[in-house]
């Protein structure tokens, strides 16, 4: 069995798939539940000084695997929300990271209540709605740094266009990062009725699951690159596979939002344990093995190979069981489908797609 413990700032997590700030963060019996359900760590729905007025409706099923929410932060005063939650949620055992926001002056407050309480390991504040100035970026980490004694994380809004700008601005005053939050704003609406499906004011809310883990996957690996400081990746995840592509783009754990709205709360526990079976497969003893190994050479030549001009689909005919998904899915009718699968070479651009859905494995980029 791999080791699954992860550490993040001196913090040991048991796994390394977290909760995330949302609807199923949102207080101790949902939490209570994440643990039951295997999750590694806590991090708790995002307070502010102000407690948030939530519009209704505000989540979204925009496709099977994909949501729209409008949900905004917690509806519960913090003060309260420290007394009557937080403390309970430390009783689960589990290390917790409290998600706070937004301006300069709420970190302020919010660092200085919460300091010295000992109900957390960390703490996570997001960017979502700080405004794009980079300046105030360094302004609002420095406001919670200098009020709490325990690691402080920014939790990065995809809408962030400059990150080496943003990193070297950060790097210096927290202590890692975590990315990404959802991304939008985005609109839906009912074609009939022309209604938004979310109720805020404009109906446009922001999009999370499934469509956003390559944004993410970005994110983290870029991340990884700019800063030697720990990265915790969120966006998309659904399967043990998603958490191993985050650890290798160079995340050391992962946190799980829209999985855990439309799954339910066991998803933690079974994201784990497939990331276990994965990592005893393919021979990964621990997390530390898998983290940043995207960026090694020998794990990249084959992306380098792809720009290689004679690089073409090559079919292995004893795994082809002529499905026709290649053939369909070529706009530039570049595969046959006669007795055995045929390449048109002539009319191959390379694009590649065929190989990604081919069932079966029988395609595959290949030297001519
Ligand atoms: C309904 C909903 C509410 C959310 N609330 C918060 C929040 O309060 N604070 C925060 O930082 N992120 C919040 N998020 C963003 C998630 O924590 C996460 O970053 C994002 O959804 C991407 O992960 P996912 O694809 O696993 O959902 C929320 C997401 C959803 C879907």
């Amino acid at each position: 069995m791999a080791d699954l413990k992860t550490n993040i700032c001196g913090i040991e997590f048991v796994n390394p798939v977290f909760t995330a700030a949302g609807p199923t963060s949102a207080n101790y019996e949902m939490l209570e539940r994440a643990k039951l359900g295997g999750a590694g760590g806590i991090v708790t729905k995002t307070i502010s000084v102000i407690p948030a007025r939530v519009p209704i409706p505000n989540i979204s099923n925009f496709t099977p695997n994909n949501l729209l929410n409008a949900e905004l932060w917690s509806e519960i005063p913090y003060q309260k929300f420290i007394e009557s939650e937080l403390k309970r949620i430390r009783s689960l055992g589990l290390p917790v990271i409290a998600s706070v926001g937004y301006s300069p002056e709420d970190l302020e407050i919010l660092g200085r209540t919460l300091n010295g309480t000992g109900l957390i390991d960390a703490v996570e504040f997001s960017i979502h709605y700080v405004d794009k100035d980079a300046g105030n970026l360094r302004t609002t980490a420095l406001a919670l740094k200098k009020n709490i004694n325990v690691p402080v994380l920014a939790k990065f809004s995809p809408a962030v266009s400059n990150l080496p700008l943003a990193i070297e601005l950060l790097d210096d005053v927290i202590d890692g990062y975590v990315a990404i939050n959802s991304v939008g704003p985005a609109l839906d609406f009912d074609v009939e009725t022309g209604k938004p499906f979310l109720g805020s004011m404009d109906g446009r809310g922001w999009l999370s699951g499934r469509a956003i883990l390559p944004i993410g996957l970005h994110f983290v690996a870029s991340i990884y690159s700019l800063s030697k400081k720990p990265v915790i990746g969120v966006g998309g995840i659904r399967t043990g596979e998603d958490v191993v592509k985050y650890l290798m783009a160079g995340a050391s754990a992962v946190q799980v939002c829209s999985a855990s709205i439309l799954k339910g709360q066991n998803v933690y526990g079974k994201i784990a344990g497939d990331l276990n079976k994965w990592m005893d497969k393919h021979n990964y003893p621990d997390i530390k093995s898998l983290v940043g190994k995207f960026h090694q050479q020998e794990m990249r030549k084959q992306y380098f190979l792809f720009e290689d001009k004679q690089i073409l689909p090559t079919v292995d005919l004893s795994l082809c069981d002529k499905c026709g998904a290649c053939v369909k899915i070529c706009v530039h009718n570049a595969l046959k489908l006669n007795e055995h699968l045929e390449l048109k070479k002539e009319l191959c651009v390379r694009c590649g797609i065929c190989t990604q859905v081919c069932p079966t494995g029988a395609l595959e980029m290949k030297e001519e």
